[in-house]
Protein backbone atom coordinates (compact mmCIF):
# COMPACT_ATOMS: atom_id res chain seq x y z
CA UNK A 1 0.00 0.00 0.00
CA UNK A 2 1.66 3.70 -0.44
CA UNK A 3 2.54 5.52 2.45
CA UNK A 4 -0.02 8.28 1.60
CA UNK A 5 -3.26 5.90 1.53
CA UNK A 6 -2.26 4.72 4.87
CA UNK A 7 -2.38 8.40 6.26
CA UNK A 8 -5.46 9.06 4.45
CA UNK A 9 -7.29 6.33 5.91
CA UNK A 10 -6.32 7.14 9.38
CA UNK A 11 -7.58 10.65 8.53
CA UNK A 12 -10.87 9.47 7.93
CA UNK A 13 -11.09 7.08 10.80
CA UNK A 14 -9.87 9.70 12.95
CA UNK A 15 -12.46 12.33 12.03
CA UNK A 16 -15.22 9.89 12.17
CA UNK A 17 -13.80 8.95 16.02
CA UNK A 18 -14.06 13.09 16.52
CA UNK A 19 -17.79 12.94 15.00
CA UNK A 20 -18.89 10.80 17.10
CA UNK A 21 -17.59 12.04 20.34
CA UNK A 22 -19.10 15.52 18.91
CA UNK A 23 -22.52 13.12 18.78
CA UNK A 24 -21.99 12.23 22.14
CA UNK A 25 -21.92 15.79 23.88
CA UNK A 26 -24.99 16.88 21.57
CA UNK A 27 -26.90 13.41 22.98
CA UNK A 28 -25.83 14.33 26.66
CA UNK A 29 -24.75 10.77 26.82
CA UNK A 30 -22.99 9.60 29.89
CA UNK A 31 -20.52 11.11 30.94
CA UNK A 32 -18.47 7.84 31.51
CA UNK A 33 -19.43 7.17 27.68
CA UNK A 34 -17.83 10.43 26.63
CA UNK A 35 -14.84 9.92 28.78
CA UNK A 36 -14.16 6.59 26.70
CA UNK A 37 -14.72 8.03 23.95
CA UNK A 38 -12.22 10.91 24.54
CA UNK A 39 -9.58 8.08 25.27
CA UNK A 40 -10.11 6.52 22.36
CA UNK A 41 -9.47 9.46 20.35
CA UNK A 42 -6.17 10.35 22.28
CA UNK A 43 -5.15 7.20 21.28
CA UNK A 44 -5.57 6.82 18.14
CA UNK A 45 -4.61 10.47 17.57
CA UNK A 46 -0.87 8.95 19.18
CA UNK A 47 -0.84 5.96 16.83
CA UNK A 48 -2.08 8.46 13.70
CA UNK A 49 1.03 10.56 14.77
CA UNK A 50 3.58 7.68 15.54
CA UNK A 51 3.10 6.62 11.86
CA UNK A 52 3.73 9.81 10.56
CA UNK A 53 6.71 10.56 12.36
CA UNK A 54 7.67 7.23 11.30
CA UNK A 55 7.12 7.55 8.00
CA UNK A 56 8.85 11.23 7.80
CA UNK A 57 11.72 9.52 9.21
CA UNK A 58 11.98 6.96 6.22
CA UNK A 59 11.26 10.01 3.94
CA UNK A 60 13.73 12.56 4.69
CA UNK A 61 10.90 14.71 5.26
CA UNK A 62 12.77 18.15 6.14
CA UNK A 63 9.90 19.55 8.28
CA UNK A 64 9.94 16.84 11.06
CA UNK A 65 10.69 18.88 14.09
CA UNK A 66 8.69 21.67 13.34
CA UNK A 67 5.78 19.05 12.52
CA UNK A 68 6.55 16.84 15.43
CA UNK A 69 5.79 19.98 17.40
CA UNK A 70 2.96 20.44 15.97
CA UNK A 71 1.68 17.19 16.90
CA UNK A 72 2.79 17.73 20.44
CA UNK A 73 1.16 20.48 21.25
CA UNK A 74 -2.52 18.86 19.54
CA UNK A 75 -1.77 15.95 22.35
CA UNK A 76 -1.33 18.23 25.40
CA UNK A 77 -4.10 20.20 24.76
CA UNK A 78 -6.22 17.55 24.48
CA UNK A 79 -4.89 15.70 27.73
CA UNK A 80 -5.22 19.61 29.26
CA UNK A 81 -8.90 19.80 28.28
CA UNK A 82 -9.87 15.99 29.38
CA UNK A 83 -8.27 17.33 32.64
CA UNK A 84 -10.65 20.19 32.92
CA UNK A 85 -13.89 18.46 31.89
CA UNK A 86 -13.87 15.60 34.83
CA UNK A 87 -14.12 19.29 37.41
CA UNK A 88 -16.74 21.05 35.58
CA UNK A 89 -20.06 20.77 36.01
CA UNK A 90 -23.45 19.74 33.89
CA UNK A 91 -24.60 22.88 32.85
CA UNK A 92 -20.49 24.14 31.98
CA UNK A 93 -19.53 21.04 30.19
CA UNK A 94 -20.53 21.74 26.59
CA UNK A 95 -19.36 24.89 27.06
CA UNK A 96 -15.86 23.82 28.17
CA UNK A 97 -16.07 20.72 25.22
CA UNK A 98 -16.41 23.60 22.47
CA UNK A 99 -12.92 24.11 23.25
CA UNK A 100 -12.01 20.34 22.13
CA UNK A 101 -9.43 21.39 19.19
CA UNK A 102 -11.39 19.78 16.24
CA UNK A 103 -10.73 22.76 14.03
CA UNK A 104 -6.99 23.17 14.80
CA UNK A 105 -6.99 19.09 14.34
CA UNK A 106 -8.93 19.60 10.73
CA UNK A 107 -6.98 22.52 9.66
CA UNK A 108 -3.42 20.31 10.90
CA UNK A 109 -4.59 17.68 8.28
CA UNK A 110 -5.86 20.06 5.31
CA UNK A 111 -2.60 22.34 5.33
CA UNK A 112 0.61 20.11 7.70
CA UNK A 113 -0.19 17.30 6.48
CA UNK A 114 -1.44 17.85 2.79
CA UNK A 115 2.64 19.42 2.26
CA UNK A 116 3.90 15.78 3.97
CA UNK A 117 1.48 14.24 1.99
CA UNK A 118 2.21 15.76 -1.40
CA UNK A 119 6.02 14.86 -0.81
CA UNK A 120 5.43 11.14 0.43
CA UNK A 121 3.37 10.74 -3.13
CA UNK A 122 6.26 11.80 -5.04
CA UNK A 123 8.33 10.11 -3.54
CA UNK A 124 5.85 6.90 -4.32
CA UNK A 125 7.16 5.36 -0.90
CA UNK A 126 4.99 2.29 0.30
CA UNK A 127 4.79 1.09 3.80
FE1 LIG B 1 -2.31 13.49 10.24
FE1 LIG C 1 0.54 15.49 11.17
Amino acid sequence: MFAVTLIDQQHRELVSMLNRLNDAVKNNESREDIYRIIDDVIAFTRLHFATEEQLMIQSGYTDIEWHKDKHKELIQDALHLKGKLAYVGEEMFTDWFNHWPFARVLAHIQYADKQFEDQLLQSGMKE
